[in-house]
């Protein structure tokens, strides 16, 4: 049990800036700081902190709370942990108590996992220091390794006694229970006995963020072929394998100071590293890659350089490793160890300086690394340089961003000297494949979505929900398909000097949603925005044709519908607007059904807000205004600019 009072200073002590601070990236913005949110995944910042306040909220996914309740979700801190946590953070004394084994047993009940994993971290790390054959043996493996005392007590390894059960019989002795025993793997539990998973080996716990033993590597000191080197917690309730990142508690701060995080493949190179102060590095230990890895990573920083083994074992992890890393819209560069090192024997067999100079000379951007590889295997036979082209390309197209995947056109295309045309023709049959197959995807996932025969949305607007925006969707997707390809001229006059833009109907539509981010509510609809925008990514301008054309049955039934419909534009002369000649009318049509749009979008969004103030507690309450306001103020724009277009 805390103290009242010392609960009161330590919420009174705690800045919710700068306890956010140690998860999410800040950005200060007038009072308040935006970030990522770190509960949902998110490309735009919706996650606000105000410091006035001492709250977090999220306008994405609607968390919020104060510093405690922040630590809560996201370490998933019992109350007294998440004030503890606070408590040493601003060096506050909580005085704890040594616990009793009913004690002990209490919390379980009602708390978690981690008080079984942190009681064997500090009972393996006890061992190695002090006992007899924990000294003997795993310490003097860690030293012959070249690991110093401080670098074991920072990553807080470990031994566990050679001995069937001596770690279980510890912890059961101190009142924890089996059953919490079996569920982190620690003690493996068989009808008539139950003995330690780790015994006899060296001990790597596994961290989280913020510190917490979330599970272990287990590295035996046998050379015998038939152990397997290492042995690793088993999944449990608080260790997902794929999600946690080893050494990613020591690393952050150096990943966000150096805006860089060096990814490898073990334990070991981790530590190697680290102690020779390259300090931003972690490794998906124990797992291939994965993408919720990438995305931990990406909370900190956008650049990633892999180190790998250069066997060939490493090489394929970095390739796989590279196209997940591209699809997150980050940064990669690899490194190659000679054959036979890998970081943790570079590292100690060179100085610190040394070994950052190799990474930062033997860095390659992926393009590069991937064309040398490759280069090398085909050696100059034009099947395989087809197939290696086709191998980077494939690469490229998986970037989200256009920019960049033309910028890595370029450079690949003077890098194998192919024309960039070329290049860029077989980017866009990929990205269309890719397109397909993962509408295909999805369709498999669902196998009623096959057996259903394509439904065509009625042209009236039927719902009673009056915000709905089937109606301006429809209306949108329509003139899309009518007039995809047909010019649009926007003239104006400044100062005397007339400017001119051209773009045709689709860009100007797609172009329009995109830069505020709107979406269809109507998943075909959405479909249609999404294929027309790749297509025009690709440099064609899509047409009725396209769609009439188009793979996917429901697309090119949809065009059917809308496009065989008598449809004509509206009667702007009627509406007071000036309309002289068709291309007029196109214009109004067009801008007018996207204002429209955005409207409803933003309406809706209104109306969300509505509904959250009603609902939300009172400290929430004056966050949620001032976005509504904002909203409003939106609203108002629009439709003025609507008033315009019709009046002018
Ligand atoms: N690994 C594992 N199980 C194994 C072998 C490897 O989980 N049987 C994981 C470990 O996380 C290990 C990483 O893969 O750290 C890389 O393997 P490897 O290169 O073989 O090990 P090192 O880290 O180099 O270990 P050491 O230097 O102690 O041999
Ligand atoms: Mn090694």
């Amino acid at each position: 049990m805390i103290d009242k009072n010392i609960i009161h200073e330590i919420l009174e002590t705690a800045r919710i800036e700068e306890v956010v601070n140690e998860f999410v990236i800040l950005k200060k913005n007038g009072s308040r700081f935006l970030g990522l949110c770190p509960f949902h995944n998110e490309k735009t910042p919706s996650f606000t902190v105000t410091p006035k306040l001492g709250i977090f909220k999220c306008f994405g996914c609607g968390k919020g709370g104060d510093a405690v309740n922040f630590l809560m979700e996201h370490e998933k801190f019992s109350y007294p942990e998440a004030l503890k946590y606070l408590a040493k953070k601003y060096n506050i004394d909580v005085q704890e108590e040594e616990q009793t084994a009913e004690q002990v047993q209490a919390l379980q009940e009602g708390e978690s996992l981690y008080h079984v994993t942190d009681f064997a971290a500090k009972y393996f790390a006890h061992i190695l220091f002090n006992n007899e054959q924990g000294k003997a043996i795993g310490l003097t493996y860690f030293k012959e390794r070249g690991f110093r005392e401080d670098t074991i007590k920072k990553f807080n390894l470990g031994y566990a006694i050679d001995e069937w059960s001596n770690f279980t019989d510890h912890a059961l002795k101190n009142g924890y229970k089996k059953e919490f025993l079996e569920k982190t793997g620690l003690t493996i539990v068989k009808t008539d006995k139950m003995f330690d998973r780790f015994k006899g080996r060296v001990i790597f716990p596994i961290q989280n963020i913020s510190g917490r033993v979330l599970g272990f590597g287990g590295r035996t000191l046998s050379s015998e072929k038939k152990v397997a080197k290492y042995l690793n917690s088993p999944e449990s309730d608080i260790y997902h394998k794929s999600k946690v990142l080893y050494g990613i508690n020591l690393a952050k701060k150096a990943i966000i100071e150096k805006d860089n995080c060096c990814l490898v493949e073990g334990y070991t190179d981790v530590i190697s590293l680290h102690q020779a102060g390259i300090e931003n590095v972690v490794s998906s230990s124990g797992t291939s890659l994965t993408t919720d890895q990438i995305r931990l990573i990406k909370r900190y920083t956008k650049n990633i350089i892999i180190l790998y083994d250069g066997d060939t074992a490493g090489i394929k992890a970095a390739f796989r490793g590279i196209d997940m890393i591209l699809e997150e819209s980050m940064d990669v560069k690899i490194v190659l160890f000679p054959e036979g090192e890998d970081p943790d024997s570079y590292a100690r067999s060179h100085r610190s300086l040394e070994v950052e100079e190799f990474i930062s000379k033997n860095s390659a951007n992926f393009i590069f690394f991937k064309t040398k590889l490759l280069q090398k295997e085909a050696q100059g036979d034009p099947m395989k340089m087809a197939n290696l082209t086709r191998e980077i390309v494939n690469s490229i197209a998986l970037i989200p961003d256009k920019i960049i995947r033309t910028v890595y056109i370029k450079e690949c295309a003077s890098l194998l000297k192919i024309a960039e045309e070329t290049l860029m023709n077989e980017l866009n049959r990929i990205r269309r494949k890719n397109y397909d197959n993962k509408i295909k995807e999805s369709r498999k996932d669902d196998p009623q979505e096959k057996a259903k025969p394509v439904t065509i949305i009625p042209i009236q607007q039927q719902d009673g929900d009056f915000l709905s925006s089937e109606y301006q969707e429809k209306d949108l997707i329509r003139l899309l398909m009518h007039y995809a390809s047909s010019p649009l001229k926007f003239t104006l006059d400044e100062n005397g000097e007339t400017k001119t833009w051209e773009y045709n109907v689709a860009s100007y539509i797609i172009d329009d949603l995109q830069r505020d981010e709107i979406k269809c509510n109507n998943d075909l609809y959405q479909k249609v925005i999404d294929v027309t925008a790749l297509e025009i990514e690709g440099g064609s301008i899509p047409d009725k044709m396209f769609y009439i054309n188009h793979q996917d049955k429901e697309i090119a039934s949809l065009s059917a519908s809308v496009l065989t419909s008598k449809h004509e534009l509206s009667d702007w002369s009627k509406v007071k607007i000036k309309v002289t000649g068709e291309d007029d009318k196109l214009i109004a049509s067009v801008t007018s059904a996207v204002l429209a749009l955005k409207l409803r979008f933003l309406e809706k969004k209104f109306d969300g807000k509505l509904k959250a103030i009603k609902n939300a507690k009172p400290e929430d309450e004056l966050l949620i205004l001032v976005s509504q306001r904002r909203i409003q103020k939106k609203i108002e724009q629009i439709s003025l600019a609507l008033e315009r277009i019709v009046l002018r």
